[in-house]
């Protein structure tokens, strides 16, 4: 008997173990990736938070400083600032918060890019203050005297109507807000570049990589929801339209300075 009633302690043993086992199995819940510990700032699209002190610190930038720092940007961004590439960004006349925050983007890895990452990486804060105040006094109307300002082939009148349209008035009917509510053609939001002096072809690179996510550093991601909701078409038209100048005046009017 006592030999019997161990076999039946050890068959109850096994038998609440492996219930015990289904119980935790069902009843005790796998943890989701949402609810894991979020890890240190790795989808933040960006270290800057526009505090009074930073907006402060960008624009005390030292000019004459910046000038100097400036010589290793000319090769690629031009003497004046008009880039001689259309895939590289004209820099002159720059709104001031948004040139710091691409180049804090660039060092923090934020903004990812093969040439500027290490451009960027051996800048300070105040280096980049500096480079920033130059950069914003440079004129970005262009003397109609020079060609700093590549020409771009005429833009189809119909591709130019539909960019007007999106750019004046946006499209209600797909969420996508007037693009000059934010980057002008008159002013602009603070922390939004002035798209009227920026090449087509960086443009459209820039539209395709907010629409993609493989530029995802806009904070609170107006950019990267706008250009989702453009098609390709419209893309291309956007950038035609502000790499011919079109973007330069209210309306679309023709400047003088581009033929
Ligand atoms: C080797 C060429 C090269 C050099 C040198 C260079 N850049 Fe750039 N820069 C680029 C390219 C290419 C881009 C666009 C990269 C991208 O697609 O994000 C860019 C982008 C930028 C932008 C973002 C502009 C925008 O409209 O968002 C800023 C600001 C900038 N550069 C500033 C500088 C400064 C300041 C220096 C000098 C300290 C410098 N760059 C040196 C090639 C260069
Ligand atoms: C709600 C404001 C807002 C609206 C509307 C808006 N943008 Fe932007 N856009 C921004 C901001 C802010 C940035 C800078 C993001 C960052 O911090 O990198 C930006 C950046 C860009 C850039 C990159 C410029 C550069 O120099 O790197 C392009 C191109 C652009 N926008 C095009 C457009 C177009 C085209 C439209 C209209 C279809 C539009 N945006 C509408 C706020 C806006």
């Amino acid at each position: 008997m006592p030999r019997d009633s161990a076999v039946t302690w050890l068959v109850v043993a096994v038998v609440v173990t492996v219930l015990a086992m289904i119980a935790f199995v069902v009843f005790v819940p796998t943890p989701t990736p949402e609810a894991a510990p979020a890890s240190a700032n790795v989808a933040t699209p960006s270290n800057v938070a526009w505090t009074e002190e930073t907006i402060a610190e960008v624009n005390g930038g030292d000019t004459v400083r910046g000038m100097v720092l400036a010589r290793r940007c000319e090769k690629c961004h031009g003497e004046e600032g008009f880039s001689d590439s259309g895939e590289i960004p004209n820099l002159a006349s720059m709104d001031k918060l948004a040139f710091w925050k691409q180049l804090e983007d660039y060092r923090a890895g934020k903004r990812k890019s093969a040439l500027m990452q290490p451009q960027a990486a051996v800048l300070t804060r105040r280096d980049e203050a500096d480079l920033t105040a130059y950069y914003a006094l440079l004129p970005a109307i262009p003397d109609p005297q020079d060609t700093r300002v590549k020409a771009v082939a005429a833009i189809d009148p119909q591709a130019a109507a539909t960019a007007a349209r999106l750019v004046a008035l946006g499209d209600g009917t797909r969420g996508i807000p007037p693009c000059q509510g934010c980057h002008g053609p008159v002013g602009n939001v603070r922390g939004a570049p002035s798209l009227a002096t920026q090449n087509a072809d960086y443009i459209l690179a820039q539209l395709e990589a907010f629409a993609d996510g493989s530029r995802a550093n806009d904070i609170n991601l107006p950019m990267r929801t706008i250009a989702a909701q453009l098609n390709q078409e419209d893309r291309k038209a956007l950038a035609q339209y502000y790499g011919s100048g079109l973007g330069a005046l209210p309306g679309g009017a023709s400047p003088v300075w581009k033929k």
